[in-house]
């Protein structure tokens, strides 16, 4: 087990989520489990951007990013060196730490437009 921490989970100025998963759990599932808006526009597919996050903390305790991940990274935006895409990074027995990125707030809200306006 570990934890993950979501540092804005439904946005700048949120208070911080953590939520205990088993090891294996990709950080988008992560997200899912304790309603952090963590966008996933292809459905964790590995075919968009929208599930880019940034592992503030814990990076190392993440697998390895495939050549696919990596491609697809090239889509997103404001790409760090702690980037991820959520439904691909799988958590292993340490803890985390994570910032949701702009484009996946933005993409949460698009996939949620019944939230969107009490979100601003
Ligand atoms: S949800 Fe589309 S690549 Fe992760």
């Amino acid at each position: 087990m570990a934890n993950i921490t979501f540092r804005n989970p439904c946005g700048r100025g949120s208070a911080a989520i953590t939520v205990e998963i088993a090891a294996g759990t990709s950080i988008l599932d992560a997200a899912e489990q304790c309603g952090a808006r963590v966008g996933h526009a292809c459905g964790g597919n590995l075919a968009c951007s929208t599930c880019h996050v940034y592992v503030e903390d814990g990076l190392d305790s993440l697998g390895p990013v495939s050549d696919k991940e990596n491609d697809i990274m090239d889509k997103a935006f404001d790409v760090r060196p702690e980037s991820r895409l959520g439904c691909q990074a799988q958590v292993a027995d340490h803890d985390i730490e994570v910032e949701i990125s702009d484009e996946s707030l933005k993409s949460w809200l698009d996939e949620h437009p019944e939230l969107r306006t009490a979100a601003r």
